[in-house]
């Protein structure tokens, strides 16, 4: 008796008899709705509204795009060339015109009313990655949709003025805060939590609504002998922006004093603050780093990545002025270690760092780039260049059927295989270099559209997301 009893409800709750309507488990709802949870009763603060009325197709040219007019070079030259090309190269002023872009239309505080505007001079100009609000542990929050990504920890968010070096270094005490810095650490045991959020423009929206229709499965296409999303690789004139907060305050880190303070349905601490647990209550982040991405067909992987760090110390009023440029990346430097022996390393030209930052010099494996907030082992281009998917709507497995994003034994330490695939430079339609991946769908750099495969698979075998793993 109570085993039949136990039966049915297990099956009417398979087939969401009970709490959940049968329609709200279809992939059409899942992929687009617009947060893991809505906003409780008597909320009064911005709400994320989802922007996925992807256009049908956008002009073949980009007019607004004028750092693609910016005389920049891509070739590479041995030996790289010593003197820095950020402002001699035109660098500065290619990622400067991204921002202008990027700004038009936007608050001028970035304040957390309005948050970030998705129509600009009367048109829909942004529009985000489906899927996203699936996993509830890390998926999109009600406020301003942002999720949760690895946590940062001080010593990433912080280093002396004079530390040039970067390395694995313990990196502790910016001197003008060592007192506040120590005690910091130590009232800050989990470190802190970084979520953020990307928006495409027009172009990148064309790719979306083919890569994913609205039937919410993803959808695959030939493109030059391989199967990839459909409608990718993304056009030329793609742009896309992701902003980043932290919630380490600005007494801990000084050059986020002044940065706008935002509202982000995120994880609380436990009460020995030692660890961020599964429950989520609306709590205050700073908005830390600022992350743009462009296609540019003359790049030789079709790209080219820049960061922006907040800056309290960058003259001007509004929060764009304090945005502090610290370089451009448009490919992962296979000449130089750990792609190849030490012996035989020139130094990277493929990152090309802003000389002038002087808040902390942050960046990546061996002087790539890298923002305050990522994973310094690595750099932009070499994480987002292992973005794949697994074929016919399969959970991925970093490792297994999809290159490893994040880490590995040895990574930017040693010379080996492992390496010398994730610092390699592809284009898509490539498949990941070294061949153990031979199935793995290119996903052109968007790790964002991983994330939105992922999750499809995810709900395809189990029909329900991940179980919650925090605190534990
Ligand atoms: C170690 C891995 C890693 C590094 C290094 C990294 N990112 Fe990302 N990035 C991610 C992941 C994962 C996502 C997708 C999840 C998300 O956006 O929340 C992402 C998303 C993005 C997006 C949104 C578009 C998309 O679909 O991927 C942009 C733009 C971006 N990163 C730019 C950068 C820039 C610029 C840098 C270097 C300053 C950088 N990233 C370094 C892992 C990385």
């Amino acid at each position: 008796m109570t085993r039949k009893f136990a039966t049915l409800a297990a099956l009417a709750a398979a087939v969401g008899f009970f709490a959940i309507p049968a329609v709200a488990q279809s992939p059409a709802s899942l992929a687009f709705q617009n947060t893991v949870k809505g906003p409780p009763p008597g909320w009064t603060g911005p709400v994320f509204k989802l922007s996925a009325a992807y256009p049908a197709a956008a002009p073949s040219q980009c007019p607004e795009c004028t750092w693609l007019q910016v005389p920049v070079s891509f070739a590479p030259k041995f030996p790289p060339p010593t003197d820095n090309q950020w402002d001699a190269g035109n660098w500065s002023e290619y990622l400067k015109r991204i921002l202008d872009y990027v700004k038009q239309g936007q608050d001028p505080q970035f304040g957390n009313t309005p948050g970030f505007q998705v129509n600009v001079g009367g048109m829909t100009r942004w529009f985000n990655v489906p899927w996203m609000a699936y996993d509830p542990t890390v998926g999109r929050e009600f406020v301003h949709g942002t999720t949760n990504e690895r946590t940062a920890h001080l010593r990433d968010l912080i280093h002396p003025p004079t530390d040039f070096t970067r390395g694995s270094k313990p990196v502790v005490g910016a001197n003008t805060i060592a007192g506040e810095v120590a005690s910091c650490l130590e009232q800050n045991k989990a470190g802190f939590e970084t979520w953020s959020v990307g928006y495409y423009n027009q172009w990148g929206g064309v790719a979306f609504g083919k890569a994913i229709p609205k039937s919410g499965v993803p959808q695959t296409a030939d493109y030059m002998g391989t199967q990839m999303p459909a409608g990718l690789p993304f056009p030329p004139g793609t742009v896309v922006v992701k902003f980043l907060t932290t919630n380490a305050t600005p007494d801990c880190v000084p050059y986020l004093k002044g940065s706008p303070e935002w509202q982000i349905d995120r994880h609380v601490l436990n009460a020995q603050k030692t660890a961020y647990t599964c429950e989520r209550s609306v709590q205050i982040s700073r908005l830390v780093q600022v992350d743009v991405a462009v296609t540019d067909s003359r790049s030789p992987t079709g790209w080219v990545y820049g960061t922006y760090a907040y800056s309290a110390d960058q003259p001007g009023t509004t929060f764009w002025d304090h945005l502090l440029p610290l370089g451009i990346q448009y490919g992962s430097d296979p000449w130089t270690f750990p792609a190849v022996p030490k012996a035989e390393s020139v130094p990277v030209q493929q990152s090309v760092l802003n000389p002038g930052v002087n808040i902390y010099q942050h960046f990546g494996c061996n002087g790539r780039l890298a923002g305050p907030v990522d994973n310094a082992q690595s750099s932009c281009l070499s994480c987002h260049g292992s973005a794949y998917a697994a074929p016919g709507g399969a959970v991925s497995t970093m490792g297994t059927n999809v290159p490893n994003s994040f880490g590995f034994a040895g990574m930017c330490t040693q010379y080996s295989l492992a390496n010398t695939s994730y610092f390699n430079n592809t284009i898509a339609p490539q498949k990941f270099s070294g061949g153990n991946f031979p199935n793995a769908l290119p996903l052109d750099t968007s790790l964002q559209l991983e994330v939105a495969f992922q999750q499809y698979g995810q709900f395809n075998t189990y029909k329900k997301p991940a179980a919650c793993a925090l605190g534990k």
